[in-house]
């Protein structure tokens, strides 16, 4: 039974401390960490990025999760609302809530094309289950393609703008179905099941490359402190990956904050998101490198990585179609938690603000979220010469899709992140702030210093290189 976390006003909310655990780090981990944490690794010189990444996490990341929860569980309504009554009980401005509208505009755009890529894993699921059912274990259809033809299926489906667009409405229709469910009722249920699956997913993968896989290599490759190839760069793309990672800077995890309970202590279940996001991120990269050096591929290559390089390495090993089934069906299962995720933040909005109710408010959130998930399939082929925002220099030549990432990258989750920064550590009143953090002695010093100085300097620095490069 779902308790209401809210003190008896009926709202929905997480039926327990560990549903939201669950929840939230079904938030965190997903294409960030199985994609985009390896392919920044890959190209930002391995053991270099991976320290420094684990800093951010801990010296920014944390504090900003902590606050942003915080803002939530205050404010017990939408990301907006949250915000704005924080701010008014702090007599400042109401407009503050700004900062959260910001987010929720920027979910909405990341859920867009994460669900194009989510439809990408749809179809590779069916690949390699057609695989499987074709010709039994280790003899499948893909094995009867060369290496080449493999590697093409990637180019021939981004290529294909009609059939990325039926597996991204695909995708979205399954967000949705959880969405509409509620809170207690759908978006924890998919992170009770889903997030034990993917993690025992993740370690059979793991050992299993561990044993079949150039493990030795990869440790190497992952730990190896190299400080020479700490340069600014690769600093930057470690605060980004960092963010973005956490689900942090876009209402999110106001949002799911939002649900939570007075009992729970959100210092210690914001470390344990960190922790566990951050494993994921390493275990993730201990799981893909063996298997790719293994076989003797290249580890750079962005999205192709999992989508080209893998599908080929899989196919070079014993039971390569079995692993590269549960591969990509545990990389569905992260990806579809983080995507409920991103569709409650504006569906959470609407509902309040139309006073809508939340199937009617969802379906119209997920409608709008396909229809721009379309357009970005298409940019990757068809209307590649579409550039909605070439106007702004930093964003020239960028296809609906590409956009639609390097925007929310480089300026809303910054910004979102910098204002949420700001608002905490300067803005809310400090009584109010500290009777949610569960904080006190010198960690409560500590993370007030890093909130009010730290982060916003480091923040206004990502923007600073991320705006002039
Ligand atoms: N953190 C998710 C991932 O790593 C993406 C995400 C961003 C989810 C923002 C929710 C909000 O894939």
């Amino acid at each position: 039974m779902a308790v209401a976390p809210s003190g008896g006003t009926g709202r929905d909310g997480w039926s327990s401390r560990t549903a939201f655990i669950l929840a939230a780090i079904g938030s965190a981990v997903g294409l960030g960490n199985l994609v985009r944490f390896p392919a920044e690794a890959a190209s930002n010189g391995g053991g270099a990025f991976v320290l420094f990444y684990i800093f951010c996490i801990v010296l920014i990341g944390l504090p900003v999760l902590l606050s942003e929860t915080l803002i939530g569980r205050h404010g017990q309504s939408s990301a907006t609302q949250s915000v704005r009554r924080l701010a008014v009980e702090s007599r400042a401005s109401p407009y503050w809530e700004g900062l959260a509208g910001l987010g929720v505009l920027a979910a909405f755009m990341i859920l867009a094309f994460y669900c194009v890529i989510g439809g990408w894993v749809l179809y590779y699921i069916g690949l390699f289950f057609l695989d499987l059912f074709q010709s039994g274990v280790t003899g499948g259809a893909l094995q009867g393609l060369s290496a080449e033809q493999i590697e093409a299926i990637f180019p021939a489906l981004q290529a294909d703008g009609f059939t990325m667009s039926g597996f991204d409405i695909a995708f979205v229709a399954i967000t949705l179905y959880f969405v509409a469910r509620g809170v207690s009722g759908g978006i924890e249920v998919v992170a009770i099941w889903l997030m034990p699956a993917f993690f025992a997913l993740l370690l059979l993968i793991t050992i299993y490359g561990a044993f079949g896989g150039a493990f030795t290599d990869t440790l190497g490759y992952l730990f190896t402190f190299d400080f020479s190839k700490l340069t600014g760069e690769v600093m930057l793309a470690a605060v980004g990956q960092a963010f973005f990672s956490l689900s942090l800077g876009v209402a999110g995890m106001i949002t799911y904050g939002s649900y939570v309970g007075r009992d729970v202590n959100l210092a210690g279940t914001s470390a344990i998101i960190a922790f566990a996001d951050t494993s994921v991120a390493l275990v993730a990269g201990l799981c893909i490198f063996p298997i790719v050096i293994a076989a003797g591929l290249s580890t750079e290559g962005g999205l192709g990585l999992m989508f080209a390089t893998l599908p080929h390495a899989f196919q070079s090993m014993p039971f390569g179609s079995v692993i590269g089934l549960a591969f990509f069906i545990m990389v569905g299962f992260a990806a579809l938690t983080s995507s409920v995720a991103l569709m409650e933040v504006p569906t959470s909005w609407a509902m309040e603000k139309f006073k809508t109710s939340r199937a009617l408010t969802a379906i119209t959130v997920a409608t709008l979220a396909g229809l721009l998930g379309v357009a970005s399939a298409y940019s990757l082929n068809t209307m590649s010469g579409f550039h909605p925002l070439g106007f702004i220099p930093l964003f020239e030549g960028e296809g609906v899709f590409s956009a639609l990432d390097s925007v929310t990258a480089k300026l809303f989750m910054p910004v979102g992140a910098l204002l949420v920064c700001i608002f905490v550590g300067w803005i809310a009143d400090p009584k109010l702030v500290d009777s949610e953090n569960g904080l006190d002695g010198a960690l409560h010093k500590f993370w007030r210093f890093l909130v009010r100085y730290l982060c916003p300097a480091a923040l206004l620095a990502i923007m600073v290189a991320g705006l002039s490069g």
